[in-house]
């Protein structure tokens, strides 16, 4: 037995990009039905990024997102890049007279879930999408299936995928056609500890034993990373140890030590899919691209996708006009690589490559100091981390 429903929009993926498409559609009186195969709480409460651009806190509340960024969140005017056991300043505010916000980003999530479910919107959990029908009909269809294995059918004028970066949304308009990439023989080692914070701002330490960020979540919990084995068991390590590999890659800084409550390792990729619209189906966040976390634009640059393809399907679905949904993959683009290549830049500058020279590691120095000794380098970093502005059409 299926259950077909039928909606204007059918969006894949209950993730900041999703739910914030299906807000920004609600507000323009467009119907749409998020699904995704996670329970809310499994979405509320899974510990990811941090940063938010000041873009895109305006972007939430200018959507009507009931968001605590200003008031939970904590701003940061600057950060520090740390290498040859010197801290340099970026100071965002002096520089681009712009800042960030470390909001982590299952808030984010709350405050749009918050918005949209006491609202009546039709956000349905655990609904696994598994193919999606005549991608190059009018009628494109998502099929579901619940954890008992009843099938669900959504019929929609515009299916976009908002599903990660295993997109089955992507698969079905691409196959394996799937896009441009780049892998890093690194992973990120994160962990969460109970701790007050061991700096004011982030600290991005390129130390000859490889990378560490220091960041933060609270007063008393932060959230650090050192660059590590992509293949490396998260439970290998004693806390001791743990503690003594961050502090060798912050020389300078006695980091806050405190009881670490979670650990996880995150795999590094560039990526771009070939194809980020085809027909009525498109791809935004996660689906359409990923970034090495190193530069903090993942969820900022799916907002960014929202914004544009928001615009688009109010042009399209209201007023008939097929031009901006024509003009969305390449406006997205734009973007995309930038923020592309200022993600592989942070990370390229900041981590110590395995097979690196004598001749690569002081030239990443060099590299370094062009930039913090310099005002036109320290501003190109602000402008970028702080994100350029955002774009929308109509
Ligand atoms: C984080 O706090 O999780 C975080 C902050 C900055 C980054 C990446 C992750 O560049």
């Amino acid at each position: 037995m299926t259950t077909t429903v039928r909606t204007r929009v059918a969006i894949v993926g209950a993730g900041p990009a999703g739910l914030l498409l299906a807000q920004l559609l609600r507000t323009a009186g467009i119907e749409s039905v998020v699904i995704d195969s996670r329970s809310r709480d499994e979405i509320e409460q899974t510990i990811r990024a941090g940063i938010l651009e000041e873009g895109t806190v305006q972007a939430l509340l200018a959507a009507g997102v009931d968001t605590h960024a200003h008031q939970v969140g904590m701003r940061h005017d600057g950060i520090e890049l740390r290498f040859d056991g010197v801290g340099h300043r970026i100071d965002f505010a002096e520089l681009v007279d712009r800042g960030v916000w470390l909001y982590p980003q299952h808030l984010v999530l709350q405050d749009l879930l918050s918005t949209l479910v006491p609202a009546g919107h039709d956000v349905r959990f655990g609904l696994t999408a598994q193919r999606v029908e005549d991608v190059d009909g009018e009628r494109p269809r998502v099929i579901a299936v619940d954890a008992e294995g009843a099938e669900t059918e959504i019929a929609a004028e515009i299916v976009v995928g908002a599903d990660g970066s295993h997109s089955i949304v992507r698969k079905a308009m691409s196959g394996s056609r799937a896009g441009l990439y780049r892998e890093y023989p690194f992973a990120w080692f994160g962990i969460l500890c109970e701790a007050p914070p061991s700096a004011p701002e982030l600290i991005y330490s390129n130390s000859p034993n490889g990378f560490a960020l220091i960041s933060q979540r609270s007063d008393t919990v932060q959230r650090m990373y050192f660059q590590c084995d992509p293949d490396v068991d998260p439970d290998v390590y004693t806390q001791e140890q743990l503690w003594e590999i961050l502090q060798t890659r912050v020389p300078g800084t006695t980091l806050k030590e405190g009881p670490i409550f979670q650990r996880d390792v995150l795999q590094f990729r560039s990526f771009v899919a070939r194809d980020l619209r085809r027909g009525r189906v498109a791809l935004v966040g996660d689906a359409a691209h990923t970034v090495p976390p190193t530069g903090a634009k993942g969820m900022n640059l799916a907002i960014a996708d929202v914004l544009l393809l928001g615009g688009a399907l109010r042009a399209f679905l209201l007023e008939n006009d097929a031009r901006p949904l024509d003009g969305y993959e390449q406006a997205a683009l734009h973007r995309i690589w930038k923020a592309q290549n200022f993600s592989w830049w942070m990370t390229s500058m900041l981590h110590q490559m395995p097979e690196a020279s004598d001749f690569d590691r002081m030239r990443q120095l060099g590299e370094l100091r062009s930039v913090t000794d310099s005002r036109a380098g320290r501003t190109y970093l602000a402008e970028a981390y702080t994100g350029w502005p955002m774009e929308s059409f109509g």
